[in-house]
């Protein structure tokens, strides 16, 4: 079967909801420090313009007392490079970002945007990060992001994750594709958005991908059977849905 499927955690939700009462806790470094224990293999934070929950400082203390490779969430701005650029993290993935959306709504689109990103891509590139693109499960997407230079897609699994009944077979089959497309070209394929225990599976089970990133309903399950128990969970299902694997030929 095939490689290893990596988990990123994402802490967004920690700050969250430490941000609700204006204090220090929960702390996310500390949830990250516990997901590191429960062998995650990455941190994804996503520092958004408003900083309503990461918050520069979240930043500086990740990068500085975390071991695990940091995944910078980040809007295409001049503001989030500058940032980005001072602290040179593991990978960046450039997602879009509206104010008033309650969470990254829908990909990138990378072929819509590709004149505004083209020099974000190459910057970051040069420092040494992965970048890596948030999109849609979509032809046209991946052949943009390879255009731009981009080492790594993420495909958002968002769709698939609320569908129901032959819908979410569709999605599902979209993102079979479009890992496979994605590995033809040469890209890095990872997915993420609203996977829970009972999403993760399918996902899991397509070989191309070799990272998840999942947020919201692991510090949400951390509540009931605490982070490190509720992760361990996740990467039992991974590690069972991996077994089944497919890599598209
Ligand atoms: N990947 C990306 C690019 C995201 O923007 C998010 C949400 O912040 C996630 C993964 C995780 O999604 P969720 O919190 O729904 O698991």
């Amino acid at each position: 079967m095939s490689a290893y499927l990596r988990l990123g955690l994402n802490i967004d939700h920690v700050a969250t909801i430490r941000n609700a009462r204006g204090g220090i806790h929960p702390d996310p470094v500390r949830a990250a420090m516990v997901a590191a224990k429960a062998g995650v293999d990455g941190i994804t934070a996503h520092l958004r313009e408003d900083r309503r929950h990461i918050s520069d400082a979240d930043i500086d203390r990740l990068a500085a007392e975390i071991d695990l490779p940091l995944n910078l969430e980040m809007a295409a701005t001049e503001e989030m490079l500058a940032i980005a650029l001072r602290h040179r993290p593991h990978a960046c993935c450039i997602v879009p970002e509206k104010r008033e959306e309650l969470t990254t709504e829908g990909g990138l689109d990378v072929a819509a945007q590709h004149r505004h990103l083209a020099p974000y891509v190459q910057k970051l590139s040069d420092a040494g990060c992965r970048v890596s693109l948030f999109i849609d499960p979509e032809k046209v997407q991946l052949h943009v992001a390879k255009a731009l230079g981009a080492a790594v897609v993420e495909l958002h699994t968002g769709r698939f994750c609320h569908a129901t009944g032959a819908t979410r077979e569709g999605e599902l089959q979209r993102l079979r594709e479009a890992a496979a497309f994605a590995r033809e070209l040469g890209l890095e394929c990872h997915a993420g958005h609203g996977l829970d225990y009972d999403t993760v599976q399918p996902v899991a089970a397509i070989g191309e991908i070799v990272e998840l990133n999942i947020g919201h309903f692991l510090i949400g399950e951390a509540i009931f059977i605490g982070l490190e128990t509720a992760i361990r969970r996740m990467r039992a299902l991974m590690d069972d849905a991996r077994g089944d694997a497919v890599v598209s030929v």
